[in-house]
């Protein structure tokens, strides 16, 4: 029998195919190409009244914008996002002309599928991600200084994985999702 925790052979390698790895390799680069191309990926997710309120902060080793994500990364994921050839800060439009009032309700639904988009395409493309909020919030939001309204979510690591998948990557099954909404708590 199928092994529940292992991605069915029916799903497309793309999606089968991704892992966030612990390790990239420093010699991997994402060259503009690249880097163009997973922007054109966001740029073609689906948003709720086609709202996009999606926005990027990208840098690669070596550019001087990197230098300014570094200090801000926790130890934790410091450890193999520094590897990575391009780091992805991610922000979505939560508040309209500066007010609280005005607010979107989709917009990290939809940043999230700009990014999963964004994640799709760098593996056709060879390249790894991993996504990550282990860095202080409050020290990066104060150095990249985003429009009033604006707010950063995560970060995304890209780059070659140095590693495969772990072991014992654990899913919950298809039939709990399913029926998750409606079970007694576990
Ligand atoms: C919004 C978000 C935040 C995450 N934050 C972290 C993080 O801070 N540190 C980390 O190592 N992984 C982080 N991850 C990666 C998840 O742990 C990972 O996707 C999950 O364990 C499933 O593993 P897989 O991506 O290899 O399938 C994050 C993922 C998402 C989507």
């Amino acid at each position: 029998m199928r092994d529940p925790q292992e991605p069915s052979g029916g799903i497309h390698p793309l999606l089968a195919g991704r892992f966030s790895p612990h390790r990239f390799d420093p010699s991997a680069v994402v060259d503009d190409r690249a880097l163009g191309l997973l922007l054109e990926a966001a740029r073609w997710a689906p948003s709720a009244g086609n709202s996009q309120p999606w926005g990027f902060f990208m840098a690669r080793p070596g550019e001087p914008e990197h230098d300014r994500l570094l200090p801000h990364l926790a130890p934790s994921s410091a450890r193999w996002a520094v590897d990575a050839g391009l780091l992805v800060v991610t922000l979505t439009r939560r508040h309209f002309d500066d007010t609280p009032l005005l607010y979107s309700e989709f917009a990290d639904y939809d940043l999230g599928q700009a990014v999963a988009h964004m994640a799709v395409q760098a593996q056709a493309l060879g390249l790894a991600t991993h996504q990550f909020r282990a860095f202080d919030l409050e020290g990066l939001t104060k150095e990249l200084g985003p429009n009033p309204g604006w707010v950063i979510v995560s970060m995304v690591a890209v780059g070659g994985a140095a590693e495969g998948p772990p072991e014992g990557r654990h899913r919950r099954t298809a039939a709990h999702l399913r029926s998750a909404p409606w079970s007694p708590a576990e």
